[in-house]
């Protein structure tokens, strides 16, 4: 069930059940963090590998100080900058923080989401909520309710609305590995932002083999119709013009119909790119293309997040 009450849905977070929650970024599926049996239902509800670890999700970064060990001088600096907001820190986890949640891993993710309906649900609870996106693992993240309840719908008891996503990627990851910023997954919130407030940022690249977070797995965020990254011209060869797919920054390629095509912001701005991406994503993986063929755009900004989730959703 699809609705807003948020009554309702703190009710069944507090029997222990499973329900999709509205952020800023992507929704998210959420179930009690200190509750075992909720979190397991979180990885069965969305298939997703065990070694994958939750980020819990707060009402106000001093809720945080309770589940972590100790908050770095540049963790505090970007919280009081970016939270509530698209910003992820990773932090040495608490005893209170079930090894469940973190994977097993001595340090836990913690968020606190920029929106209104999720905070007042949070302020009703006294417990963090683990949160994935709420989507199958591997697929696209979801912007809307709608999405949600096309792919969870019938697996959870309710799906509080709160309107499409307005940043649409998902939050940026932080750590700080022997005192050194380092951003482990781009996000959110641009990394030349990030360094205003926190100095020089390292971007630890992902690795497939062994992904440090597998939001970092190279195949990830993707549609079921194969993606590649390059030039239309390039792939009106091998197939005709009405099953090739385009993403594109600007403006639309010639020799497509424009129907089949994800214009992601014709004024050039990266936030409208970024809250477009996987919305038109999912409605071009809902044509019958057999290719869809993305434009990087500067690596700049959120530029940057926005080619890495178009790079992992073309990798197979
Ligand atoms: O914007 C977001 O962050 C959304 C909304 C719902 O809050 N959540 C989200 O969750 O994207 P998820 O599970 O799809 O991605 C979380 C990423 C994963 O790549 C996971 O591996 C990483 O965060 N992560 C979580 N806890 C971690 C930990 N203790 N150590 C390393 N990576 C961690
Ligand atoms: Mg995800």
């Amino acid at each position: 069930m699809v609705g807003t009450d948020i009554n309702y849905a703190a009710a069944l977070l507090k029997q222990g059940q499973v329900v999709a929650i509205p952020t800023e970024t992507v929704y998210g599926l959420a179930g009690n963090a200190l509750d075992m049996k909720a979190v397991s239902q979180i990885f069965t509800v969305k298939n997703r590998p065990s070694f994958d670890p939750l980020i819990i999700h707060l009402p106000s970064f001093n809720h945080i100080r309770f589940y972590v060990k100790e908050i770095p001088e540049a963790a505090s600096a970007l919280a009081a900058e970016f939270m509530p907001g698209p910003l992820t820190l990773l932090l040495g986890k608490s005893d209170r923080v079930p090894d469940l949640v973190t994977a097993g891993s001595a340090l836990v993710a913690v968020r606190v989401p920029a929106h209104s309906l999720t905070h007042e649900l949070l302020s009703k609870l006294d417990f963090p909520l683990a949160a994935p996106s709420a989507n199958p693992f591997g697929y696209i993240s979801p912007t809307t309710a709608a999405h949600v309840d096309q792919q969870l719908g019938p697996q959870i008891p309710y799906i509080l609305d709160g309107g499409p996503s307005i940043v649409g990627l998902e939050s940026t990851i932080v750590g700080f590995p022997n005192g050194q910023p380092t951003v482990f997954r781009k996000g959110g919130i641009a990394v030349e932002d990030l360094e205003k407030i926190a100095g020089p940022m390292i971007i630890k690249p992902h690795s497939s083999s062994n992904p440090q977070a597998p939001g970092m797995l190279k195949s990830h965020y993707a549609p079921r119709i194969p993606m590649v990254i390059g030039k239309p011209e390039d792939y009106l060869e091998m197939h005709s013009a009405d099953e090739v797919g385009c993403i594109r920054f600007r403006k639309p390629a010639v020799g497509v119909p424009e129907a089949q095509q994800l214009v992601l912001s014709p004024a050039g701005n990266y936030q409208e790119a970024a809250r477009r991406l996987f919305a038109g994503m999912r409605a071009l993986d809902g044509q019958s293309l057999s290719i869809i063929v993305a434009e990087l755009l500067p690596e700049e900004g959120l530029g940057r997040a926005i080619n890495d989730r178009l790079r992992r959703a073309s990798a197979r």
